[in-house]
């Protein structure tokens, strides 16, 4: 056996079409090559993320009949509260409707035009709700999280050395806080440390600083505090989570991951001025501070969520599930960011195709490929996640260029990962084959969501058959 088996059984059921190749090849072209442009009538297995991707339990769904949709004070509401208070410590709570709306009222409040918000790698829209305001986000992660080959066990890590040095270069004032992400996306779902934690709490009392979370994915960090560090082979993994949260001054959440939800996010805190400010400026952008976007019943269905995020059976089947894909991948000699992380297994594009040039967009050419191989939708998070440079306007190639085959949680079987894994490894096997993209439209806000590609020389298919 892989892991142990579902701690579930199903009981519902979504069918799903198969597209050939031929119509396969056309929704690639039609959707300029990006993922994010597909129909997902046109996918077969789909990996695009795991965000609002999750399967609910019996007892979610019959949260959302609960769902009190009364404009103010829904009785979902305190339910949540108290989640959030009981699973994660922090006293208090303002809804949102997904995690950037948590963003957009943290980091507007929390970041001067000038400042700097270091932080363990970026992600995506938490750069641009640092930047909004007029802040830069500074990388402030270790090393070895830019080396997918590394097998440091808490690749999440802060180094310490690199937030001390902006601290002499720019002084503790121009530091907005420090912003450490759990689980890190970006680097491929790799954990942070609770001895970092603990450690970074110390270092920024020293400064006065303060230290907000990126908490989305921090069930999932738990349960590898629980399997890698010493002392919490035996710590229920609401313990860690509260442990982990003790150490900051608040989070923001997208709770559409480890809540195992549809929709939805919070913001949590026990600082009662970031509070009352969220929670003023909630009704400007969100909705009233009871529901912040939400209905009643997605927020019921949130509250349980959180809750079933604790279960160690549930973690342990899940993040196994991500290894048994992560390993079919690497016996057949597929590159992949190592050890695999806890929400998806992350293709080394760069390896996989080095003869593209980065400007080729090698993890872009490698996610629509794998499409149009098998219908299984993956996403880049390479260079075109990352932009341009906001002062120079350049292209910023990072060190990772990744193709990221999320798995949503509770949905897929191990079948469709042997599936997938099949695909990876035929293109690999023709690897030298596969031609580059160029980028033909780019919006100006995270481009990688709406930019469209070509395939580079005129050609039906940038898969030579
Ligand atoms: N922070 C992290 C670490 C995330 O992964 C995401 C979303 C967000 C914040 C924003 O939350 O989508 O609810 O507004 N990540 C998704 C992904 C989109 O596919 O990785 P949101």
């Amino acid at each position: 056996m892989n892991g142990p088996p579902e701690p579930f059984k199903i009981k519902m059921i979504e069918h799903v079409g198969m597209p050939d190749q031929i119509r396969r090849s056309e929704a690639i072209r039609e959707a300029g090559y990006n993922t994010f442009l597909l129909r997902s009538e046109d996918v077969y297995i789909d990996l695009l993320t795991d965000s609002g991707t999750s399967a609910m339990s019996d007892y979610q769904w019959s949260g959302l009949l609960l769902g009190d949709e009364a404009y103010a004070g829904a009785r979902n509401f305190y339910n949540l509260e108290k989640a959030i208070q009981d699973v994660l410590g922090y006293k208090y709570i303002v809804p949102t409707h997904q995690g950037r709306g948590a963003e957009h009222l943290m980091y507007s409040y929390l970041v001067k035009s000038g400042q700097l918000v270091p932080r363990n790698m970026y992600f995506t829209t938490s750069k641009l709700h640092v930047e909004l305001p007029g802040g830069k986000m500074v990388d402030v992660i270790i090393d070895e999280a830019h080396d997918p080959e590394n097998l440091h066990l808490f690749k999440g890590n802060i180094d310490f050395k690199k937030l001390q040095a902006f601290i002499d270069e720019y002084g503790v004032e121009k530091i907005a806080f420090v912003n450490v992400e759990m689980d890190v996306n970006m680097a491929g779902g790799q954990p942070v440390s609770m001895q970092n934690l603990r450690d970074l709490r110390e270092f920024c009392n020293d400064y006065n600083l303060k230290i907000i979370y990126d908490a989305t994915r921090s069930s999932e960090n738990a349960y590898f505090i629980r399997e890698r560090e010493r002392g919490y082979e035996n710590t229920p993994i609401i313990d860690i989570l509260r442990e982990m949260m003790s150490y900051s001054d608040g989070c923001i959440y997208s709770s559409k991951k480890d809540c195992l939800v549809n929709i939805g996010g919070f913001l949590a805190t026990s600082d009662k001025d970031i509070f009352e400010h969220c929670r003023n400026m909630v009704v400007v952008y969100e909705g009233l501070h009871t529901y912040g976007g939400m209905a009643g019943r997605d927020m019921e269905a949130v509250a349980r969520g959180l809750k079933e995020s604790t279960s160690y059976e549930y973690l342990k089947y899940r993040i196994n599930q991500v290894r048994y894909l992560g390993d079919l991948l690497m016996k057949a000699g597929v590159p992949i960011v190592k050890p695999t992380g806890g929400h998806g297994v992350f293709i080394n594009a760069l390896k996989f195709l080095p003869h593209l040039e980065r400007k080729q967009w090698p993890a872009q050419t490698l996610a629509a490929a794998i499409y149009e191989d098998s219908g299984v939708r993956s996403m880049e998070r390479g260079a075109v996640s990352k932009g341009r440079d906001k002062e120079t306007g350049e292209n910023i190639f990072p060190a990772l260029e990744l193709v990221r085959l999320t798995i949503p949680r509770r949905v897929y079987t191990n079948t469709h990962m042997e599936y997938t894994a099949e695909s990876v490894i035929r293109l690999y096997e023709k690897r030298d084959s596969i031609r580059g993209l160029k980028m033909v439209y780019e919006p100006e806000y995270l481009r990688f969501f709406q930019s469209r590609f070509e395939v580079l020389e005129s050609s039906k298919s940038y898969l030579e058959t």
